[in-house]
């Protein structure tokens, strides 16, 4: 995945850092480029500040595995209205979408050592690396392109700032409307949900 980032930002958005350094680090923010319009007063710009409630129960987009220092294995999970646009590749999404990423350590299963003979499957153990949203209103989060960008750690919503910092990193996928995932296909002659 980082080298997904910076080859993209080689095409031109020039971003110097991966997404290990610099997802769920507060010191990302000092290192990040400014998202255009940073210069603006943060203490007016519309941050979600609330885990949207049921989103566990959100409908499977993709999952990712993230190297370095981030080493975790994630989830990305969506609600109907984001679900709906990514299944289609219909971008942008419509105000209401909600994307979550959630993530946990990549952690050995031992019962599986002790099936296959050998270190075989990995999966999720605690979480970490904090709980991130994407909100999508158009008119409350115009300032970060429609998109309102959150980290809780222990239930706390990350600031105004680090908004910017997302921002800054998912404007290498402006082209999907900020998303970097796209929805991951059904298995062969399996039943497509929603
Ligand atoms: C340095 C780049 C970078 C920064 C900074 C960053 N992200 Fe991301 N983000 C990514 C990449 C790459 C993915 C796709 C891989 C993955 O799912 O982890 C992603 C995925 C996501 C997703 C799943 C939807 C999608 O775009 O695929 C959410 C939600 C998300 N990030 C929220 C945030 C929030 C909130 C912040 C700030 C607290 C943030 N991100 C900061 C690079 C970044």
């Amino acid at each position: 995945m980082a080298l997904a980032v910076t080859a993209l930002a080689g095409a031109g958005v020039g971003l110097a850092q991966t997404a290990e350094e610099a997802a769920g680090k507060d010191s990302m923010q000092a290192a990040r480029p400014v998202a255009k319009g940073a210069t603006q007063d943060l203490s007016k710009v519309a941050v979600p500040d609330k885990i949207p409630p049921g989103y566990r129960a959100w409908t499977l987009i993709s999952v990712a595995r993230e190297e370095g220092a981030t080493d975790d294995l994630r989830a990305i999970l969506g609600n109907e209205a984001a679900v709906v646009a990514l299944r289609s590749g219909k971008y942008p999404l419509p105000d209401g979408a909600i994307i979550a990423r959630l993530a946990w350590s990549y952690d050995a299963l031992a019962e599986s050592a002790a099936a296959f003979g050998k270190p075989q499957s990995h999966v999720a153990g605690h979480p970490k690396n904090g709980l991130q949203f994407m909100v999508r209103d158009s008119t409350k989060y115009a300032a970060s392109g429609g998109w309102g960008y959150v980290q809780f750690d222990d239930g706390k919503p990350s600031d105004a700032a680090k908004q910017q910092a997302c921002f800054a990193c998912h404007t290498v996928v402006k082209n999907r409307d900020y998303v970097f995932n796209r929805f991951a296909p059904d298995p062969p002659n399996g039943i497509a949900g929603n």
